[in-house]
């Protein structure tokens, strides 16, 4: 081989190398990222719709077994799946039997009569809890769609009841971090459910979240109840604990929730657990300067504590407007001294407070409920969430969560609201 020919041979596969490593990396850091740029050339493909981040963990971890992408519904068109021959769906249901947040858009496609996908091979894996009634229906819902369509189903529907991150078991996702209980503060008075304040020292240093994440719990083995228990992080890691604001659960037995009460009554200060850290991307902040309305009641404002404390550390931020909904306005004040000072402040531009069961002197005509404040300020939310304002809802789904839903939904109008659906405003951390 000549001089000018060996050259061009290394020339020539170290060109090759570098565009197959590029590849390589693009790949990977495509799986990783949950985004398609370009599907033009893909055939097999994973798609997830998630509330809490449970389908995703698990859509990825089959996708890495599979060796395809994974990719989130609302990041997936019509047009990508008619390019397909094989897609599987990971979903999740929310609500009352519906799709999480980040699958509406695209289900509601789906149903449109023109859709057509002869080609297209699908399967469904679907999460539920079979203490709701219509367990794992928005994955059926969507089998239903998919063979509408033509598609072929090419392997049975697959359901997992409450699957944890920790059975799915992704490593870094689901580390268990161990916390140590430093203090255990009821935060009302009288006759409502007791709504405590607990503070957890992080033992694992390397412990990370951010404002929206949650941590779930699972019982001492004498419990013999294997169900985790998830619960919404009230703090930033900056404050150098880990927060949580947790409601003593009464069954309708009279009998207190079993999770709940081993936080607030059975754990004492002192006592070392383990939690299992876990990224809740739909609450997350989407960033600091558009203005937040934050509606939440009860333990729902472990949710709001969190996001207001990581504005705070960033300084400079946007706007937030508080509506937050209790019962007795003597009793139920909790974290009425920060709530104040936020106030005072600035870090909060205004805040509502609401009641449901105030004495007929304290107002026959003042909003009682969340939902009742938010049609009384129609006019001044629709101006504050017009400069690309987000709306964060925290709190129990039924019935604050469902409501809160009905009045937004008759606020903005049916065209504004799926906008705000769309454009991931609309965050949602009920439980
Ligand atoms: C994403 C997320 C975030 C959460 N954040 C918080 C938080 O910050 N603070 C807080 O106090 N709680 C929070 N919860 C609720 C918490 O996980 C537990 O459900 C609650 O503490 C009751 O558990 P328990 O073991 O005390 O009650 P259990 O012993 O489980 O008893 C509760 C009873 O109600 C039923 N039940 C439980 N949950 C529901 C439900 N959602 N809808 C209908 N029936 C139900 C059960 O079947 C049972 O009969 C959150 C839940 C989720 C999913
Ligand atoms: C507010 C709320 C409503 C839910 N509604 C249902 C339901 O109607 N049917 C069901 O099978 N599961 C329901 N679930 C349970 C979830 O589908 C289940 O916990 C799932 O594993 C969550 O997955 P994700 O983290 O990917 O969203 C609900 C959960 C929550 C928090």
């Amino acid at each position: 081989m000549s001089e000018f020919q060996s050259i061009s041979l290394a020339l020539f596969l170290t060109v090759a190398w570098a565009v197959w490593a590029a590849r390589v990396a693009y790949v990977q850091r495509r799986k990783k990222s949950g985004k398609l740029a370009d599907l033009s050339s893909e055939s097999s493909l994973i798609a997830f719709a998630s509330q809490t981040g449970t389908a995703e963990l698990l859509a990825k971890k089959l996708a890495a077994q599979q060796d395809c992408a994974a990719v989130a519904f609302d990041q997936l068109t019509l047009e990508h799946m008619s390019a397909l021959e094989n897609i599987t769906f990971v979903v999740s249901t929310y609500g009352d039997g519906e799709p999480p947040d980040n699958g509406r858009k695209l289900f509601k496609q789906l149903g449109r009569s023109s859709v057509h996908f002869p080609r297209l091979k699908f399967s469904v894996v679907a999460l539920g809890d079979k203490t709701y009634p219509d367990f794992c229906a928005f994955g059926y819902a969507l089998q239903q769609r998919m063979l509408q369509a033509g598609a072929t189903e090419f392997k049975s529907i697959e359901l997992h009841d409450r699957i944890t991150a920790e059975e799915i078991g992704t490593a870094n996702h689901v580390k268990p971090v161990s916390l140590r209980l430093i203090r255990q503060q009821r935060l009302n008075k009288g006759p409502s459910d007791g709504l405590f304040e607990l503070e957890f020292e992080v033992l694992d240093k390397t412990a990370v979240w951010q404002a929206g994440d949650l941590v779930d719990f699972k019982l001492p083995n004498a419990y013999q109840d294997p169900h985790m228990r998830t619960y919404s992080i009230a703090s930033v890691p900056e404050e150098g604990v880990l927060k949580l604001i947790v409601r003593q659960y009464k069954q309708e037995n009279g009998e207190f929730g079993v999770c709940s009460k081993w936080l607030t009554f059975t754990l004492t200060e002192g006592d070392v657990v383990d939690g299992y850290i876990r990224e809740n991307k739909v609450c997350h902040l989407e960033d600091m300067h558009s203005p937040i309305l934050k509606i939440a009641t009860g333990s729902g404002l472990a949710g709001v504590r969190s996001q207001v404390m990581q504005r705070k550390q960033n300084g400079e931020h946007g706007p937030i407007w508080l509506i937050y909904g209790e019962r007795y306005p003597e009793q139920d004040e909790p974290l009425a001294d920060e709530l104040q000072q936020w106030l005072e402040e600035g870090t909060l531009k205004q805040l509502d407070k609401v009641f449901s069961r105030q004495s007929i002197s304290q107002s026959e005509t003042a909003p009682r409920y969340v939902q009742d404040k938010i049609a009384e300020q129609a006019q001044e939310i629709q101006k504050f969430i017009q400069q690309n304002g987000h709306i964060y809802v925290c709190g129990r789904h039924h019935s604050m969560g469902v409501e809160v839903d009905l009045a937004l939904q008759k606020l903005f109008g049916e065209a504004e609201y799926e906008r705000l659906v769309d454009e991931h405003r609309y965050h949602r951390d009920t439980y």
